[in-house]
């Protein structure tokens, strides 16, 4: 008998980043797992197309659903997201952020503004969509935020990417244990470089082959990367079964990186 408390059954999500690639992906399977309801966040207008996307095919698969803009960068609209789920469902149990941006460059290329652009989307929106999750969350609530197994590299150029999600791993740290005492999980997953537009604006040619080959289990994937598929899955488990886990960093990487 599946445990109730940790099954998806009844269960309302806020997904920052939750109309496509990994986001989108995440929107489907925890709608086609049970949840109740699925809000799909977006920030770009660009996005909104995709958000809509998502939208129709959570509601296809039988979950309730709605789609939200928002710049999570700003503290209040971290605050309206979990506001608008919890006057539109009543409630909120799961919250899951793949909000992200990347910038490789070295380090002495790297202006005040990229600076303040990458920590605002990876720690500041991070860091305060943790706390909403936290004010809201229902007893028994789970929190995944999406990190990058570029915490273990030992690489060049990347140092504003890796180092403006490191932060998350002492958020998800601090907030398990604040909250703990109502029954929260609170985790991060650091994904390999992934199959998705993100990696691919940032890397050349050989960059891109070099990571295609990276992982000890590069050649049993279709391309070599980080696939989403392989993600959400582990997301799904965090969010139910896999509750006792708590305040943890995993690397889901087919042995890209490990520490
Ligand atoms: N692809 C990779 O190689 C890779 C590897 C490891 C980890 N990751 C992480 O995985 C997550 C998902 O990445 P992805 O590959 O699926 O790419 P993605 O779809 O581009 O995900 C990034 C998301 O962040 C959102 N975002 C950017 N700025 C925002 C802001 N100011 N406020 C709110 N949302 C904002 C984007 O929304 P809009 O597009 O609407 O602006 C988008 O939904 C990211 O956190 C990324 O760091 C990616």
């Amino acid at each position: 008998m599946p445990d109730p408390v940790n099954s998806l059954k009844d269960k309302v999500v806020v997904i920052g980043g939750g109309a496509k690639n990994l986001g989108g992906l995440i929107s489907r399977d925890l709608a086609a797992n049970g949840a109740r309801a699925i809000v799909v966040h977006y920030n770009s207008d660009a996005t909104r197309a995709s958000a809509e996307d998502t939208v129709a095919a959570v509601k296809s698969i039988g979950a309730d659903a709605f789609a939200i803009q928002g710049d999570l960068t700003r503290v209040s609209e971290n605050k309206r997201l979990f506001s608008e789920t919890k006057n539109r469902f009543g409630k909120v149990d799961i919250a899951v952020n793949t909000t992200g941006m990347v910038i490789k460059k070295p380090i002495l290329e790297c202006t005040e503004e990229d600076y303040d652009k990458i920590f605002a989307i990876n720690s500041k929106a991070a860091f305060f969509f943790m706390q909403e999750a936290g004010r809201n969350l229902e007893e028994r609530g789970k929190i995944v935020t999406i990190v990058s197994s570029l915490l273990a590299a030992y690489t060049d150029s990347y140092a504003i990417y890796p180092g403006s999600k490191a932060p998350i791993e002492h958020f998800t740290r601090a907030a398990s244990k604040e909250w703990g005492s109502r029954g929260i999980s609170v985790n991060a997953i650091g994904p390999g470089p992934m199959e998705t537009p993100f990696f691919y604006g940032q890397e050349t040619r050989e960059s891109a082959i070099y990571n295609q080959n990276a992982a000890a289990l590069s050649r049993w994937t279709k391309t070599g990367l980080t696939d989403i598929a392989d993600i959400a899955p582990l997301v799904r488990f965090l969010v139910t079964d896999g509750w006792w886990i708590t305040g943890q960093c995993i690397f889901a990487n087919g042995g890209y990186t490990t520490r």
